[in-house]
């Protein structure tokens, strides 16, 4: 594989790197529908905000593309039934419903006045599908941007760098070009510090149950072959104490899941656990989200709904078999019991950071800093929605 890419798509065909089977194996699934898109988010082969946005604006448009309201009797009621089934694939992430929401307000500004029915249809569903593909379009410009805004404020604001001027960094989950049309948001900001020579190493956590960070993020960076580690997440906190003055971590970079009004921050779990431990070290903790995870609406964190996800995921884990040689054997996958099946089970999959916690958030507009308040001025960057 050239690059990894979580998300092909051209239009009429949509193609979904099945994350379940990363990192031993490299299978796309056809999206054709509504429902194939929404059973890939659900079942977490696609995952990351910003890319389940992507995959369900998409399979959307991939259906119309075929045909699917040729038949349907009020084109926008159609589109409007679909993107709310979508909607309720997973909840946390904002990035779905704030797609949906823009996407709703364009088919709706489509000028129909004089034309006849299928004519109507058709502008109407052009709109939606070139829509939905400059949400995916978009996506790369804007973590790009990310990371390069992330990597510049780390380097003026890092506590401490190596002798020759490099940061050594924490990520947590995966926020890379799986999680993302590509380059990534807090992985983004890595890739943009090692491209431009200024990363001295990046440690991953393994990020149970689910282990996005040992599946996920572990192969995007040994793919891009950025100097890395992973620990598992209870490591961190020995981490931080540890590390030799010249190497110590600069920062702990996240994504975001659902960036609210106040700046408190949904993202994969255990991403509280250790913004408590950089406040307690001295790190600072970065969030990088797009615009498109940022939710003006709920003010503060306890509004954030949170999934819970099913017992399994602790207490089995699904892997390839290591033969006697050491060597992984990608065609034999299998699923292991690791816990009694019968205890009961508290399986969140996000966390809620606190404000006060967080130093900066990066959009691409910028850098999100607080006011004298210690509120984050988001409205300087999103004057509109605020
Ligand atoms: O459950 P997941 O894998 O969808 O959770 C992903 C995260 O928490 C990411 O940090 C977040 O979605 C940002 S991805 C750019």
């Amino acid at each position: 594989m050239a690059s990894l890419q979580a998300i092909r798509y051209t239009r009429g065909s949509l193609q979904v790197l099945d994350q379940l089977r990363l990192p031993h194996e490299h299978h796309y699934d056809p999206v054709t529908t509504a429902e194939e898109g929404f059973d890939c988010i659900r079942s977490m082969r696609v995952r990351g905000a910003p890319a389940i946005a992507i995959v369900a604006a998409l399979a959307h448009a991939v259906e119309l593309q075929n045909g699917a309201a040729s038949s349907a009797g009020d084109t926008i009621a159609y589109i409007d039934s679909r993107l709310d089934y979508l909607y309720e694939s997973r909840p946390t992430a904002v990035d779905l419903g704030n797609a949906i929401t823009a996407l709703k307000k364009i088919v709706r500004g489509v000028d129909v006045s004089g034309l006849d029915q299928d004519a109507a249809r058709s502008a109407i569903v052009n709109a939606y599908i070139e829509a939905a593909e400059e949400i995916f379009r978009k996506d790369t410009e804007t973590n790009l941007k990310i990371g390069s805004h992330g990597a510049e404020w780390l380097l003026e604001n890092a506590p401490i760098k190596s002798a020759e001027d490099k940061v050594a960094v924490l990520t947590h989950c995966n926020t890379g070009s799986l999680a993302t049309s590509g380059h990534g948001t807090a992985l983004g900001i890595v890739r943009s510090l090692h491209a431009q020579g200024s990363l001295s190493h990046a440690f991953c956590t393994e990020t149970r149950p689910y282990n996005q960070g040992s599946r996920l993020t572990a192969f995007e960076l040994s793919f891009e072959k950025i100097p890395s580690t992973l620990i598992t997440d209870s490591m961190a906190g020995a981490l931080f104490a540890t590390r030799k003055q010249s190497d110590s971590i600069a920062a702990v970079i996240v994504g975001a899941d659902r960036v609210v009004r106040n700046g408190d921050t949904a993202n994969k779990i255990g991403t509280y656990a250790l913004a408590v431990l950089a406040q307690h070290h001295g790190i600072k903790f970065i969030v990088a989200a797009p615009t498109t995870s940022i939710d003006l609406v709920t003010d503060s964190g306890t509004g954030i709904k949170i999934e819970e996800r099913k017992p399994e995921e602790l207490t089995q884990i699904s892997g390839a078999v290591v033969g006697a040689d050491g060597k992984v054997d990608a065609s034999k996958s299998v699923r292991v019991a690791t816990a009694d099946q019968t205890i009961g089970v508290w399986n969140p999959a996000f966390d809620v950071t606190p404000a006060e916690l967080i130093d900066v958030v990066v959009t691409e507009r910028g850098v999100v800093t607080k006011g004298a308040d210690g509120r984050f001025n988001f409205k300087e960057i999103m004057p509109e929605r605020w």
